[in-house]
């Protein structure tokens, strides 16, 4: 059973986000959550909640919009779904907005049928207006924003007077979010030990013969059996020269003696993602090439964890990892010419095309500008990452053969902390003889 929820998270952010908003002239802010998304006819996609709007509310249920009025007695106002039994026989509980401002401590609550006629007069004394402008999830707010921005010109006669200043509250949040709080600390780990413990369900369960899609469905019986909402991201199990495409999702292919297979895995736990890579042999065994690869991406990943802490800019790690990857390809006499002219020419990126990391967060990538002012951002206490670098060697004449449809990642998700950071999980087993070892005892047992 899942703990009792605390409000006390989302309504300390919501007291920030009030507090900014009243150092800057006040105001009144609008963040819808995310609207129910059609499949096909008469079948919706799973509902998923804005994480903007589940990161200040923890409400969960769609139709809602939170109202924000720092004013001389700031508040937070919940609009949502009516309470209605017979719809629920339908759908499911819902709170009703009695039940949601107590068990969410809002200040007060509403109908969302209400919102239309309520916000003329919530915007009517000229403050400043907060929202995520061109956000696609805002649009139901910003159908009730227009027309009561009409109402309120319509009323100048009655003294109401229209906002006339507009903020992105993006940029508040998107630097909160930047910044993780314990809970949402706690939250990130629990949802990498899932993922550590899918990641390891699905190496039992690879050997040669089988598909990329039974291991995938390894991963979401993993995920689920452990409360988790289902996966991140759409899952990438890709085996051979599928590993070589980076956004190889189709997972049907068989998988055989001799290859690689590179699993991209993460879960989602309470609007929290997850998200480790791993690569592994399909037979249990590295090859002399591919152990050579591997140990070479895996020295890419100490290095750019070495170069992540507090104080060193969201470069350092990516370049740290590219430095590693330039000795090993010249040792691997996978690249020639000098290391000057591999910086050069870039060559480099012939195996390695994508960044080291990026965010993550309610968001697999997270919200938070990388380059703010135009500058690389300086990491700091509470940001969290994924390091994940990756080789990939297509075939082709000039290589040599047995580097052929090599492709391996290896990514796991960073916490920076006051000395440095830490991968929290990077128990996932990982170095060539973990692996070795925990896939020969599962195929010696099947
Ligand atoms: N799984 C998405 C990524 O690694 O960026
Ligand atoms: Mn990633
Ligand atoms: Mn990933």
């Amino acid at each position: 059973m899942s703990a009792p929820f605390d409000p006390a998270p989302f309504r300390a952010r919501r007291a920030r986000v009030l507090k900014h908003m009243q150092q800057n002239g006040g105001g009144v802010a609008l963040i819808a959550t995310a609207p129910e998304r059609m499949r096909n006819r008469e079948t919706a996609y799973p509902y998923r909640f804005d994480s903007y709007f589940h990161y200040l509310t923890g409400f969960a249920e769609p139709q809602a919009t939170l109202v924000l009025i720092a004013d001389a007695n700031p508040r937070s106002i919940l609009f949502c779904r009516e309470k209605n039994v017979e719809r629920e026989t339908w759908e499911g509980f819902h709170y009703g907005p009695e039940a949601a401002a107590a068990q969410f401590a809002f200040d007060e609550a509403h109908a969302c049928t209400e919102l239309a006629e309520r916000l003329p007069a919530l915007i009517s004394g000229g403050q400043p207006l907060w929202c995520a402008f061109g956000h696609e999830d805002e649009a139901t707010a910003f159908d009730a924003l227009h027309a009561a921005l009409i109402a309120v010109r319509q009323n100048a006669r009655a003294g109401w007077c229209a906002p006339a200043t507009l903020h992105d509250i993006r940029h508040l949040l998107d630097e909160m979010r930047l910044i993780k709080d314990e809970a949402e600390r706690t939250l990130m780990r629990r949802a990498g030990v899932i993922a550590r413990d899918a990641h390891i369900r699905a190496m039992r369960a690879t050997r040669p013969g089988r598909y990329e899609y039974e291991i995938e469905a390894e991963l979401l019986h993993a995920f689920r059996a452990a409360g988790a909402t289902g996966p991140a991201y759409t899952n990438i199990v890709a085996s051979g020269a599928n590993a070589c495409t980076l956004h190889y999702t189709a997972n049907d292919r068989q998988m055989h003696a001799g290859e690689l297979l590179l699993i991209d895995a993460g879960c989602e736990l309470e609007g929290y993602a997850s998200d480790i890579t791993r690569t592994f042999p399909v037979s249990g065994r590295f090859s002399a090439a591919q152990r050579a690869v591997y140990e070479l991406v895996l020295a890419m990943q100490q290095a750019a964890a070495a170069a992540t802490r507090p104080g060193a800019s969201f470069d350092a790690p990516h370049e740290a990892a590219v430095d590693t990857l330039i000795d090993g390809l010249r040792a691997l006499k996978l690249l020639s010419g000098s290391r000057e002219e591999i910086v050069e020419t870039k060559s480099w990126q012939r195996f390695y095309m994508h960044r080291t990391g990026h965010w993550l967060g309610r968001d697999v990538h997270d919200v938070g500008a990388y380059r703010p002012h135009d500058k690389p951002r300086t990491l700091a206490v509470g940001m969290t990452l994924t390091i994940e670098p990756g080789c990939y060697i297509r075939a082709a004449a000039d290589i040599d053969p047995a580097f052929h449809d090599i492709g391996i990642r290896i990514e796991d998700d960073a916490l920076v902390t006051a000395d440095g950071c830490q991968l929290y999980t990077a128990d996932t087993p990982k170095t060539v003889a973990e692996i070795e070892t925990l896939m020969q005892s599962a195929q010696a047992t099947s």
